[in-house]
């Protein structure tokens, strides 16, 4: 007899199947025992003879055959899917035993330490909170691949071996034994790549990308995040603007019809009025604010517009705010080329904030390679660094590039908060602890010395 899912049972009635999974809960009543099965339907109710369950324990993984049937009116559980109906078990077979669990999987959690959660996160994802957190993100994924596809992009995936790139983060590397002392940069964004493929010709690119950043975790951040990354030719911030308001709007209304967005089209807000008005570039407009009571399905997402391009840095130079890559806005385009008023320029930058967690940003590219350029320059770099770590950019600016732009969206900060969690850690199925360890891995770990040697790396003394 071939395996059936729990939910599917229900069609089942006054028939024999055949169904397996875990083991929920046992309750035994002096000749009978029940036990709830769980599999990644749900739960089913499994009815037997005392003797028959008198070994099983919960978490075991067993198979059972028997038939389906009613269960009396006064044992019925509304809250199951399969509520009305028990398995009469014929044949029970314990497929594996399981050890105590280290901690209870009922409820949703929040109250265990997460470094326990973490070392077995495996234990911790049986969850029902947590299966649902990672199945709706699949869902949502899986939205948007079909959107953008509909809309005519394609998914490219770029290399996860790159080279070191300064875009505000410090890189991961990788050491490379072929080219020994020399390495690889895991890449913080692809923003260089898609941009290589506008001038490939493209057009409309996205990924569903896997970006590392050496950054300390914290609630809302982790080492290696996920973004929805595109890059469009021959568009103004206006297409990209409408393009993500069309996508987020459909999808909250496919996947979260109870949420309520507050305002359509989605208000924009220049970064210096959010400054003034709300000390802070990722201002949380629900109404009512903060400190009223907030309703948990209410969705306030903006844009904020019109940021400076430069910022001073520590010492007597300038770095860039967000990406080195953005268009002045056309209007500063000449102040830029002269280097004049730097701390005045804005840039063409958009970021989408929603209820004060900055979900997205992106800007249109600077096109022109004198214009890059400049940036460099202004940002204090020599022309042998420029042509190290960005020749390859210049390189390619020669060949033809179509006007283009793009945004990136973070789609564990995006999910956290459609699905009312607080950290970004619930919605990821391996994340990394608040010091960026993998605890169920034991990563990062040392490697042997062989490995050592063939990669010509000598570590320094402790
Ligand atoms: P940016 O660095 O703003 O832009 O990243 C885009 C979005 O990704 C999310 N994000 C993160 N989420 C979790 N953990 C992190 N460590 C983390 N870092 C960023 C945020 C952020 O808004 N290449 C550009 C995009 C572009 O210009 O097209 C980029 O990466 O939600």
């Amino acid at each position: 007899m071939k395996r059936i899912l729990n939910k599917e049972t229900n069609k089942y009635l006054d028939k024999k199947v055949k169904t397996a999974g875990w083991v929920d809960s046992i309750r035994s009543h002096g000749k009978i025992t029940f036990i709830d099965l769980r599999d990644v339907s749900g739960i089913l109710q499994l009815v037997c003879k005392a003797d028959i369950a008198k070994e099983i324990r919960p978490e075991w993984v067993i198979e059972v055959e028997g038939k389906i049937s009613k269960r009396p009116n006064k044992m019925i559980n509304p809250k199951l899917k399969t509520g009305e109906i028990e398995l009469f078990i014929d044949e029970l077979k314990v497929l594996s035993e399981a050890e105590t669990i280290p901690f209870s999987i009922e409820g949703d959690g929040y109250d265990i330490s997460e470094e326990k959660r973490m070392t077995h996160r495996y234990i911790d994802l049986r969850r029902q909170r947590l299966k649902r957190n990672i199945t709706d993100r699949q869902k949502a994924i899986s939205f948007i691949r079909s959107f953008l596809e509909e809309d005519g992009f394609v998914e490219i995936e770029t290399p996860m071996l790159t080279k070191s790139t300064p875009e505000g983060a410090r890189d991961f590397v990788v050491p490379s034994r072929l080219q020994a002392g020399k390495f690889y940069a895991l890449p913080q964004s692809p923003q260089q790549y898609k941009q290589l493929l506008q001038i490939a010709g493209f057009e409309k690119y996205f990924q569903i990308a896997r970006c590392l950043r050496d950054e300390d975790p914290r609630g809302d951040r982790q080492p290696e995040h996920t973004q929805l990354d595109l890059e469009m030719s021959f568009i103004d911030q206006e297409d990209v603007i409408e393009l993500i308001e069309k996508l987020f709007i459909s999808l909250v209304k496919k996947l979260y019809p109870e949420k309520k967005i507050q305002e359509t089209p989605f208000p924009r807000i220049t970064y210096s009025q959010a400054m003034k008005k709300y000390k802070t570039d990722r201002p949380d407009l629900r109404n009512p604010p903060a400190g009223g009571k907030k309703d948990p399905n209410l969705l306030a997402f903006c844009w904020v517009i019109d940021f400076p391009f430069f910022k001073k840095t520590d010492g007597d130079g300038w770095t860039f705010t967000h990406n080195p890559f953005s268009a002045p806005k056309p209007e500063f385009m000449d102040d830029l080329l002269k280097k004049k008023n730097v701390k005045s320029i804005l840039t063409s930058q958009y970021d989408i904030v929603l209820n004060g967690s900055e979900v997205g940003g992106g800007s249109i590219r600077n096109h022109q390679s004198e214009a890059l350029e400049v940036v460099f320059e202004i940002i204090g770099y020599k022309k042998q660094e420029v042509k190290e770590n960005f020749g390859h950019m210049l390189e390619a600016f020669k060949y033809g590039v179509p006007p283009h732009g793009g945004i990136a969206s973070g789609l564990d900060r995006l999910l956290a908060i459609l699905l009312g969690e607080e950290t970004i850690r619930e919605v990821i199925a391996f994340p990394k602890t608040g010091d960026s360890r993998d605890l169920m891995m034991n990563a990062p770990s040392e490697i042997s010395k062989t490995q050592l040697k063939e990669l010509k790396i000598k570590l320094w003394e402790k």
